[in-house]
């Protein structure tokens, strides 16, 4: 049977810009055409699980304008079931994109409609896992997990963009996913034991070239990245939490679950842009067939 996941979280538009390398403060570079395209944490997560196999469903907010309109199409023509999507009177969620040669990035979101969503009773039958992450308001992402952790459905949290007042959240969270600055703000480290302090069952912190760590009651982890020529990082950790959350759902032993997320989150940086990156599911298994 297909893994169904639920995700709950934002759209944005993402419109980007290419430049030999990232501004400083106060300084103006000039770079090419602006790329718009498809974005946004949730947006992307579900895109990413669809593309890797996956059913998926996504529940959130976009402006109605043209924007708003543009974004459930694209998302929609991946397979995800966007029927849980509204369309807000406010503005679409937009993302200012800056991608260096090489792959580093700078983005700035103005939240517009993804900051209006309100908690909503969901329908989480048949749903293997619930995938969040914190674009949208906390207090929605409280329901949403209470109702999963109320059906018994595994709730996974990505908690990015970083933000407080999470102390009801993770004690409901079944596995966290945090990079390493995400993890400084919430525990002051990067230690998954801290962050396992803090509520979720299991903790997994990316760490870019360096890879993972990961650990839950059966242990701790560190795994290698997957050497790959990066051109375009936007969109890799939302890779990595997509198919770390299906193989976490699927049951894998968290140490296979990370080395696979790795892997997408690999392939996902060999192409620019968010969406358009991501890999498939046998591409995921190719690079992992050839590395092992
Ligand atoms: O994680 C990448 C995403 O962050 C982009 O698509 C952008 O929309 C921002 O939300
Ligand atoms: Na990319």
């Amino acid at each position: 049977r297909e893994l169904e996941l639920f995700v709950v979280g934002s759209l944005n538009m993402d419109l980007t810009v290419q430049v030999t390398r990232l501004p400083g403060r106060g300084e103006t570079v000039a770079g090419a055409a602006v790329v718009r395209a498809a974005g946004g944490k949730g947006a992307n997560q579900a895109v990413a699980a669809a593309r890797l196999g996956a059913r998926v469903r996504l529940v959130g907010q976009v402006g109605d304008d043209a924007l708003g309109r543009e974004l459930l199409a694209a998302v929609a023509r991946e397979g995800v079931d966007v029927s849980g999507v509204r369309q807000a009177p406010a503005d679409t969620g937009v993302a200012m994109i800056v991608v260096e040669d090489g792959g580093e990035n700078m983005i700035t979101i103005a939240r517009g409609a993804n900051g209006l969503v309100r908690p909503t009773d969901l329908d989480l039958t048949g749903a293997d896992a619930l995938l969040l992450q914190l674009e949208i308001p906390v207090d929605a992402c409280l329901s949403a997990a209470r109702q999963a952790r109320a059906h018994g459905v595994p709730v996974i949290l990505n908690a990015a963009p970083y933000a407080h007042g999470l102390d009801e959240l993770l004690p409901l969270v079944d596995l966290l996913i945090v990079n390493e600055g995400e993890a400084a703000a919430l525990c002051g480290g990067t230690d998954t034991a801290a962050l396992i302090a803090l509520g979720p069952r299991a903790a997994v912190v990316t760490l870019g070239e360096r890879g993972a760590r990961g650990q839950d009651a059966a242990g701790a982890c560190q795994v290698p990245s997957f050497p790959v020529p990066a051109v375009d990082a936007v969109g890799a950790g939302d890779t990595f939490c997509a198919q770390l959350a299906l193989s976490y759902a699927a049951g894998l032993p968290l140490v296979q679950a990370v080395r696979r997320a790795c892997a997408a989150g690999a392939l996902a940086t060999t192409g620019h842009g968010a969406q358009t990156a991501m890999p498939t599911g046998d591409q995921v298994e190719r690079l992992f067939a050839r590395a092992s």
